[in-house]
């Protein structure tokens, strides 16, 4: 497929998706929601996409935040549909089947990293910042920042965040648990290739299962323990899982066919 903001590379089942608004920092305008609701449903359809990267394109951001020019002039009525629109699509690529993973190039403010928290999980390079400013804009996050942060650091680091405006280094985002690994710019994308790379040879339809259950703790219609229990038994259902435990009792490399 092609988008008109996003630049995508399929290489060994990882498809690399990069935000290309470099000019204006990557910033989420309603063109960059559309390809990236539109990217979610190749990832989901693509027997050959197993797992996705998202980047920022350029070397100074990952994405500054939600396009503020575009909703400058918007009414409530306008305010309340972006903000659900984005957290529509943002709830999309957290309950992706497939892995997609944040690779954070710098700033991720705002919807950036409201962005990357809906990732089902953040690398981030030495030079990134993370915030979510937009208390200096008379505003909130709209799409899930004050939910995600709070899931993902805790409440009281979330609220000094969302309510301070402050921005945090990779280091600090580290110690948070807001991002899984911290490398130099130059080793940030090869770092996610070695991880997808590894997710990538293991069972598909039990890293669904395990994304699925993992985000049903979040999720107040659910109760996690049995949603864990009908994955659980879902998988003896698989020719995956009868592969996988054969593999082992005769000492060799599963293959897996994700069925
Ligand atoms: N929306 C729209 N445009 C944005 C943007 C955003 N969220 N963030 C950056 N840009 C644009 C700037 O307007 C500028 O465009 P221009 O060259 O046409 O004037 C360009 O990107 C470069 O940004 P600039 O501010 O000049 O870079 P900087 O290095 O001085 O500062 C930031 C970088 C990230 C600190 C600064 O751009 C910033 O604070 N951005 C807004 C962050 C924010 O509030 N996000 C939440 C939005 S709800």
């Amino acid at each position: 497929m092609s988008y008109t903001t996003l630049l995508t590379s399929l290489e060994n089942n990882i498809l690399t998706i990069t935000i290309n608004r470099p000019d204006k920092l990557n910033a989420l305008n309603k063109d960059v929601f559309t390809d990236l609701n539109n990217v979610v449903d190749e990832i989901e359809n693509s027997a050959e996409i197993r797992s996705a990267i998202i980047i920022g394109s350029g070397s100074k951001a990952f994405v500054a935040g939600a396009d503020i020019a575009e909703f400058s002039s918007y009414n409530k009525e306008q305010a309340m549909a972006l903000a659900k629109r984005g957290q529509d699509i943002f709830f999309k690529i957290e309950n992706c089947s497939k892995p997609i993973v944040a690779c954070i190039n710098g700033f991720a403010l705002g919807g950036g990293l409201e962005l990357a928290m809906s990732c089902h999980f953040r690398l981030a390079s030495d030079n990134a910042k993370f915030g979510q400013p937009e208390v200096n804009l008379g505003l909130i996050p709209g799409y899930g920042g004050t939910q995600r942060l709070a899931q993902l650091i805790g409440k009281g680091r979330a609220i000094e965040l969302l309510i301070s405006a402050n921005m945090i280094d990779a280091a600090t985002a580290l110690s948070y648990g807001l991002v899984n690994h911290v490398t130099t710019q130059e080793e940030l994308l090869s770092k996610a290739i070695g991880i997808l790379t590894t997710i990538n040879s293991k069972a598909p339809i039990a890293v669904a299962n395990c994304i699925k259950t993992a985000n049903a703790i979040f999720d107040e219609t659910k109760n996690g323990f049995d949603e864990e229990v009908k994955a659980f038994g879902n998988c003896f259902e698989t020719q995956d899982m009868k592969e996988g435990v054969s593999a082992f009792l005769e000492k060799r490399k599963a293959n897996f066919t994700c069925k």
